[in-house]
């Protein structure tokens, strides 16, 4: 098989001149780790989340595992998330030694369906977190409403859903700590980063100190209140970070732009794109997943769009299968239903702020032709 020569990748940052700008500026200050551009890209980021308070860490998986921290998750406990997602979802119960416990999810929204997580909850569950997948803002009432029934923890796994809304309202603002992170491959990147907002200020105060050795805020720099960690966002990242956040309305913008025009040329082919916004829900544009037909191999379908230079991904496999996942609990094929047949069968195509048309179509182009030999 011949090497295509055309190359569409699967996602790209938006960088432009003011991000370098930012950069400079901020190395050129010598403040390299904890100067004064951390609290600004804390507070642009609050603000866009419409939440009270933001603490930035170095991952969105460190901002999940202090969420674990803030909902008191130990030994012995059990938390409830979705198999459907990235396993930072669940690993960060692990991390507190407690048990991951997946719900099966709805397969519309692929979010977690809160009849199957009622039917997980035991004398054990600790915690719930919720993920807003692919950016499509998850059934937080009544999620909250079950939290609030049975007194569990609230944990919100927004990484992939900045600039999401659940009925009118930002995600990051409802209250509880919410999770977001800026891989490159996100609605905004840091490099590496991530964030917890919440609209507590105790559970605010906490972050702070977790994220930096378990320093309090009056100690010395050597003098450690509590256990803590370096999960510390360095001010460097936080600069690109504001760059990135000053364009957010035009990044989210062009993001839905490119997803309707997929959704339009797509239109008579054998897939099922992402299911629209309605009055409750309205999505970040994260990626840009469809659903195959049963009939259809995944695995073919992404070698033959490889072939044609088009990068895609099988996003995401189900948790609960990851071999680590199957070794350690013993979970199997069978236990998630909704959640394996999604994963059997989604696909996420190439997909950025900048993709252009051109592109767009010569993906689709490529679908259609592979699924019809497929
Ligand atoms: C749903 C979800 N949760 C958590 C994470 C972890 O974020 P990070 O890679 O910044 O640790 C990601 C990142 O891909 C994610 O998509």
């Amino acid at each position: 098989m011949t090497q295509a020569t055309r190359q569409v990748h699967l996602s790209a940052p938006w960088l432009d001149g003011r991000d370098e700008e930012l950069v400079l500026e901020t190395l050129r200050s010598g403040w390299l780790s904890l100067g004064p551009t951390g609290p600004r890209f804390e507070e642009l980021l609050a603000d866009a989340a419409g939440a009270r308070h933001c603490a930035a860490v170095s991952s969105g998986t460190a901002g999940l595992h202090l969420s674990m921290l803030l909902a008191g998750v130990g030994r012995g406990d059990e938390v409830i998330t979705s198999p459907f997602s990235f396993v930072a979802s669940a690993n960060c119960a692990i991390y507190e030694g407690a048990t991951p416990v997946f719900a099966d999810i709805d397969a519309r929204t692929y979010n977690l369906d809160p009849a199957a997580v009622e039917a997980a909850v035991t004398e054990r569950t600790k915690a719930i977190v919720a993920v807003d997948i692919f950016g499509y803002p998850c059934e937080l009432d009544p999620l909250i409403e079950l939290c609030e029934r049975h007194g569990l923890a609230l944990v919100e796994d927004a990484c992939e859903a900045l600039g999401a809304r659940y009925k009118g309202v930002p995600v990051g603002s409802h209250g509880h700590p919410t999770t977001f992170a800026f891989y490159p491959n996100k609605q905004i990147t840091t490099g590496e980063g991530g964030a917890v907002t919440t609209n507590d200020a105790d559970e605010h105060e906490l972050l702070v100190s977790l994220r930096n050795q378990g320093r309090l805020e009056t100690s010395s720099w050597l003098l450690h209140g509590r256990l803590g960690y370096n999960y510390r966002l360095d001010d460097v990242s936080a600069a690109l970070g504001i760059g990135q956040l000053e364009k957010l309305d035009r990044i989210l913008g062009a993001r839905a732009e490119v997803a309707a025009r997929y959704t339009e040329l797509l239109s008579g082919v054998d897939v099922e794109p992402p299911i629209p916004d309605d009055a409750d829900h309205v999505r970040s544009w994260f990626v840009y997943v469809v659903r195959l037909p049963e009939t259809a191999h995944r695995d073919d379908v992404a070698r033959l769009m490889r072939e044609r230079g088009i990068a895609t991904a099988p996003y995401v496999p189900s948790i609960h299968l990851q071999p680590y996942m199957r070794e350690r609990y013993g979970f199997h094929e069978g236990m998630q239903p909704v959640s394996e047949d999604c994963s059997a069968r989604t696909l996420a195509l190439p997909f950025h702020a900048r993709l252009e048309r051109d592109d767009q179509e010569y993906v689709v182009d490529a679908l259609r032709a592979v699924l019809s030999s497929a």
